[in-house]
């Protein structure tokens, strides 16, 4: 079986003021009931999936079990990081958790902050990327890009794409790039998006980390080997963990591996990353507005209008590009363009207490 390995310690600062430090976005049903972490854990879930490893921050450990037990999930382990560092010690723990019962064993790291529509046909993806994964390849899944994004992984394939979702090797992987860099990768027509998800086994993950970020594998190994089982969860040792470098998997191993391969994914993908992008994804009327809660819009277009609270009448006359998120503590109001910039308006929140 393939052993999810669900990342949800990330702390969402983009979807302020819904998503907080203390209960980030993957947490709050931001498009449907359920919550992302929620839809997350239920698409690798089944027939051939082994049940899903879960690693979070301590801070977050209750909505875990208590977000788990309301889908009906039994997970496997909730690995508790004492404080962030980021992806690539999560997952360097995993790997090491999993390796004790199976050094073999395939592991598909997934986040839970994305929406993917049709999760059969995500799995039909997984299923595609299997044998290369046990053959000691790291299986990437790769999205068509239709815009220059710079918040995501670019994933250079040796030519176009084309039409079957079959797994083929991959060129280099690239981080984040810069506009530019976006720009030209999106004109050359042979770059998809990294999703974000990952197939790998065990072993393999373990000799990337080796080869690429072998300061990683002391201090995570003794965190998991002095970790303290405390309620259901196992909490890695504070004070290795703590040692080990804040940085995400992308920029520790897949920047640097040789062995990546990818599938192509066609079926509809988003990572809610941002206002702009909640808006993208969810039902608009005929002008472009999407409401939430007690909203009333008139002459409006392009526009984001979302009321947390029932108790909170927000209403928009006449505005165009808006984001406006209205919470009984907090207000966001800004324009669409800037709707990455949420971030800076956090730290500076943040500095400020
Ligand atoms: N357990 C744990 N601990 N999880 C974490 C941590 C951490 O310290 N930091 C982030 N995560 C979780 C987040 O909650 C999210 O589900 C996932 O790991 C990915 O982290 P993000 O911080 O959201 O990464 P990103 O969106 O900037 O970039 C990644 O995803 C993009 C696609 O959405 C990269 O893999 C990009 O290459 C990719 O394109
Ligand atoms: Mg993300």
């Amino acid at each position: 079986a393939i052993h999810p390995v669900i990342m949800s310690g990330g702390s969402g600062t983009r979807l302020w003021p819904l998503s907080r430090k203390s209960y980030p976005k993957q947490f709050v049903p931001l498009a449907g009931e359920t919550t992302m972490f929620q839809q997350s854990v239920a698409r690798f879930a089944g027939p051939g999936f082994a049940p899903p490893v879960v690693v979070t921050n301590a801070d977050f450990r209750f909505i875990v079990t208590e977000q788990l037990a309301a889908a009906g999930v039994d997970p496997g382990a909730i690995l508790i990081e004492p404080e962030p560092r980021n992806t690539a010690p999560a997952v360097l723990a995993a790997a090491l958790w999993l390796e004790r019962t199976d050094p073999e064993a395939l592991m598909l790291v997934a986040p839970s902050d994305h929406l993917v529509p049709d999760a059969a046909a995500f799995r039909a993806a997984v299923a595609a990327g299997r044998a290369e994964a046990a053959a000691g390849r790291l299986v990437t899944f790769g999205i068509r890009p239709d815009r220059a994004e710079t918040g995501y992984g670019y994933l250079e394939l040796d030519g176009p794409p084309g039409a079957d979702g079959g797994a083929r090797p991959l060129r280099r992987f690239v981080e984040k790039p810069d506009a530019d860099t976006a720009a030209r990768m999106l004109a050359e027509g042979r770059y998809l998006w990294n999703a974000g998800i990952f197939l790998f086994s065990v072993r393999t993950i373990l000799a990337a980390f080796d080869a690429h970020a072998p300061h990683l594998t002391g201090p995570v190994r003794r965190a998991v080997d002095e970790a303290r089982a405390d309620l259901g969860f196992l909490r890695l040792a504070p004070a290795p963990f703590a040692e080990a470098e804040d940085i995400s998997i992308d920029y520790a191993v897949m920047e640097r591996a040789a062995n990546l391969s990818v599938v192509p994914y066609d079926g509809g993908w988003s990572d809610l990353g941002g206002w702009e992008a909640v808006w993208r994804e969810s039902p608009h009327d005929g002008a472009g507005v999407a409401t939430a809660g007690p909203v009333t819009a008139i002459d409006s277009r392009n526009s984001l209008l979302r009321s947390e609270s029932p108790r909170l009448e927000l209403v928009g006359i006449g505005v165009e590009n808006l984001i406006a998120i209205a919470m009984p503590d907090a207000v966001l109001v800004a324009d669409m363009s800037r709707a990455q910039d949420v971030k800076q308006a956090v730290a500076a929140l943040r500095a400020r207490r």
